[in-house]
């Protein structure tokens, strides 16, 4: 009914109809554990002078030192950082998928953010996941196959961005990369460990099966080389054709290809949809917090907004007066995060289809009267969404989707002082499972709602021809004095809010510096149970916390937090000892 807006006019009259009508709230279920964790590294705060990268992988961390080292700007390098991820960490990110840049332009002194998310296919509608009965499909039916697969963004991205920053040659920041995929990688610990655990859907589609896994079925072991002369090849056409080389001819074909013959479950995705796709520069989403501005990614992402909402909901807390370990602290922030969640259900979603009160929902009024709701050691019975000031639409119920695993974040600061915060995503662990050109094409369909409408009223985050799915994903860069001054993110579906808030209070509020920040146990509460992190001093506040009121779930929390800090010396780096990234500066 809503398609893609494109002009004032039908802006207004897009205004009016939303100002006539309900809409129904979504919340995720967030049912299912993220990638799983694969064990606890000892990490040390790095120091250094001049520039730094901080990534999920040794292998693709060192790819971005390199540019660096040889006088490359921040783009050049995430250029080069993103497409080594997409080889070594295949599980997480890669050109099959979507991304958010968050960017500070030392020459033009801008912070700035560019969208790569993917986007629905033309042909999509609101009754995708739904089964012959007309109810939302069981998740792993929906994810498995091409059913999910929404066009790629992240090449769009990193093409649009290079031409308009970019230092080096587009090619030679390709070479590096086509070279380790002819020559192959040392298959990882976590890579390994996660082609194992998820052998059943990893080996379902031929391309994959033959990638991952022996002729005799058994998967591919840490330490064996992997080898990948089709992600070279196209690797290849992208260094020649520019952005061609991916969104159009052979390589767009084999997309298409993919998706629309996967046997037991095609999907829609068209050459149209690939040559149509458009990476977008937008606004980035500012809180105020104390004498920080922390600003990130907004729609269709929720990051930036839940963040700022939880910053600017413990501010009349003064957690900087307690210390880490204070329960009541740790109390007002899951209450906050609450808080924070209930209005991301309902208002959240691609602010091109629906209008997302971005303004409102950080409105210093308005969010202080989300926080006067709190009540230090006692859980709220109910959290509801609130109305912010700019709400063209009046709310309703309540609505779902599955957000899961998989998803990379990496920083980047150069000798310039040009600052790279990024997050890309293929949504599950290997995605939709289904490889094109040596690839793995990512299953974001699934961010969308699985229901259209929930009792008879319209839900903000559903499916729709062109719409970008609601993400969660969070790069971000607080500003201080009008500079950049800390850049971090996250993957963990819709955890990555929590794991960015709590990192910086842990580092703003409590003074650790951002590897013990990072370190901290993480403790998240999106819908009102306390996830707290197992085998961690957290945990033993389980009793207090259900004396509270809360229920209080023991569990795996598996951020993937990286970080740089900017100082008057120079720059130090943080990785988390929860997956295997690295910080690497000079
Ligand atoms: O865009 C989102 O919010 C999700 N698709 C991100 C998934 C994710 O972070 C998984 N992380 N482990």
């Amino acid at each position: 009914m809503f398609g893609k807006i494109p002009s004032i006019l039908t802006m207004l009259m897009t205004t009016w109809l939303f100002s006539t009508l309900t809409y129904a709230a979504e919340q995720a279920a967030d049912a299912f554990a993220p990638e799983s964790s694969t064990g606890i590294t000892d990490q040390k705060l790095v120091i250094a002078k001049h520039w730094m990268v901080t990534a999920a992988n040794p292998i693709a961390a060192k790819t971005g030192a390199d540019v660096l080292a040889r006088g490359g700007n921040a783009i050049d390098a995430m250029v080069a950082v993103q497409l080594m991820l997409g080889l070594v960490e295949p599980q997480s990110s890669g050109i099959g998928g979507g991304s958010f840049l968050v960017y500070w332009d030392e020459k033009s002194q801008r912070l700035t953010t560019f969208d790569g998310r993917e986007t629905a296919p033309l042909q999509a509608h609101g009754n995708l996941f739904l089964n012959e009965q007309g109810k939302p499909m069981e998740f792993y039916d929906a994810v498995v196959g091409g059913r999910s697969v929404a066009t790629p963004g992240t090449v769009a991205l990193l093409w649009h961005t290079h031409q308009k920053y970019g230092k080096l040659d587009w090619s030679s920041l390709i070479e590096p990369v086509i070279t380790t995929a002819q020559n192959g990688f040392p298959i990882s610990a976590r890579l390994a460990t996660l082609i194992e655990k998820d052998k059943a859907f990893l080996s379902r589609y031929p391309d994959t099966r033959q990638y991952f896994f022996h002729s005799d079925g058994q998967p591919k072991s840490q330490g064996i080389v992997l080898k990948n002369s089709a992600y070279a090849n196209t690797l290849a056409l992208l260094s020649k054709n520019g952005i061609s080389g991916f969104y159009r001819g052979e390589v767009a074909q084999s997309i298409v290809n993919a998706v629309t013959h996967a046997q037991d479950n095609p999907g829609l995705l068209n050459k149209q949809d690939l040559m149509q796709y458009q990476v977008i520069e937008r606004e980035p989403v500012c809180a105020p917090y104390k004498q920080y501005q922390v600003c990130g990614m907004g729609p269709p992402s929720s990051g930036a907004i839940a963040i700022g909402q939880i910053m600017m909901t413990i501010a009349p807390f003064e957690l900087d007066k307690s210390n880490a370990d204070n329960l009541t602290s740790w109390q007002i922030l899951a209450e906050a995060s609450r808080l924070a969640f209930a209005d991301r259900g309902l208002h959240a979603a691609d602010s091109d289809f629906y209008p997302v009160p971005v303004t409102g929902l950080l409105d210093q009024n308005y969010v202080r009267s989300r926080s006067e709701l709190i009540k230090p050691n006692k859980a709220l019975k109910k959290v509801s969404p609130g109305t912010p000031p700019d709400t063209l639409v009046n709310q309703a119920s309540v609505g779902s989707t599955l957000e899961l695993p998989s998803t990379s974040h990496f920083n980047i600061v150069d000798a310039n002082g040009n600052v790279v915060s990024m997050t890309s995503s293929i949504e599950n662990v290997f995605g939709s499972r289904l490889m094109a050109s040596g690839f793995l094409l990512n299953n974001e369909l699934t961010d969308f709602s699985f229901v259209a409408t929930k009792n008879g009223l319209p839900v903000a985050n559903r499916i729709e021809a062109g719409k970008r799915p609601r993400s969660s994903m969070s790069p971000t860069i607080v500003m201080k004095n009008d500079n950049p001054y800390l850049a971090i993110g996250s993957p963990g579906g819709s955890r990555i809010i929590g794991y960015v808030a709590q990192s910086l209070v842990a580092h703003l509020d409590w003074n650790l510096d951002i590897q013990k920040a990072i370190n901290q146990p993480k403790m998240i509460n999106r819908f009102g149970e306390m996830d707290i992190e197992i085998n961690t001093p957290l945990a033993n506040y389980a009793t207090q916390f259900e004396s509270m009121g809360y229920r209080v779930k023991i569990r795996d929390l598996n951020s993937g937090l990286h970080a740089i800090r900017i100082t008057d010396e120079g720059l130090e780096g943080a990785a988390d000892p929860r997956r295997e990234g690295v910080a690497i500066g000079r």
